[in-house]
């Protein structure tokens, strides 16, 4: 059974059908890349599934738990957990005490003393362990998506949602990123990549859903989707290469 299987959600803002009749089924262990120009609706699914909103109709299964209805906050400690597009650190609080707050709001039991050192080890693996100290005021702008994904993964999570966290990232600030987000999938994570941006997800993943006007418009390996008529006539009217 999938960890999370999405079924015919739909999501109304007003007149607007930010998600109409999606399905979605994420495995365990896997890495999933979700495509889309901007409005696709790739924000608002992971809203939904985390607890942001709810749906008006479909059923969200998450780790054979229907969460449908369920609050955020119980979302979060099944494990479900996400990065926000504009990070947004506690700023009053170091780097190590903003992963250390995440993991004791998670599904972790833990004492301040192990949240802190679980911190540690996790600003470790996201390679920002030197600015433990420091202040998010004084991160770049790759070192705050570095943090997001600390806090993110505090959580405890089972299936990390990440959103753009690539956004306005180019050169050797992007690789390193997606470098990281690779060796915490190769750690055993599941994850879910929002993307705006074919490239940057087409080497990482090996499943990617193409999102447009709030439906989904294709789904496959990398290839299959950069080579799918719909995709390259109704995404942007481009090659994925340039995309
Ligand atoms: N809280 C809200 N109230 C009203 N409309 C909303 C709300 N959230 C999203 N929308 C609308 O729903 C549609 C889908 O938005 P969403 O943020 O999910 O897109 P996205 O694919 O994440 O886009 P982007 O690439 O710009 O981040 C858009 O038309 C957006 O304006
Ligand atoms: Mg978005």
């Amino acid at each position: 059974m999938s960890l999370l299987e999405v079924s015919g959600v739909t999501k109304r803002f007003g007149g607007l059908i930010a998600l109409n009749g999606v399905d979605l089924a994420v495995g365990r262990g896997e890495l999933v890349g979700v495509i889309g120009p901007n409005g696709a609706g790739k924000t608002t699914l992971v809203n939904v599934v985390t607890g942001v909103y709810y749906p008006e109709s479909g059923r969200i299964i998450f780790d054979g738990h229907d969460i449908t209805k369920t609050p955020p906050h119980r979302r979060a400690r099944l494990g479900i957990s996400r990065t926000y597009q504009v990070p947004r650190p506690f700023n009053n609080l170091n780097v190590l005490d903003n992963v250390a707050l995440a993991a004791m709001y998670g599904s972790r039991r833990i004492s301040v003393r192990g949240a802190r050192e679980l911190a540690m080890d996790l600003l470790g693996r996201v390679r920002l362990a030197e600015r433990a100290q420091d202040y998010p005021e004084s991160l770049s702008v790759v070192e705050l998506r570095k943090l997001e994904l600390a806090r993110a993964l505090a959580q405890g999570s089972k299936l990390v949602f990440l959103d753009e966290v690539s956004a306005g990232l180019v050169g050797d600030d992007l690789r390193e990123v997606l470098s990281v987000v690779k060796d915490i999938h190769e750690g055993g994570v599941t994850m879910v990549m929002i993307e705006h941006v074919m490239k940057v997800i087409f080497n990482l993943t090996e499943r990617i859903i193409v999102m447009m006007n709030g439906q989904k418009l294709a789904e496959g390996k990398p290839s299959e989707v950069a080579s799918d008529a719909r995709v390259v006539e109704s995404y942007l009217g481009r090659r994925w290469s340039e995309i």
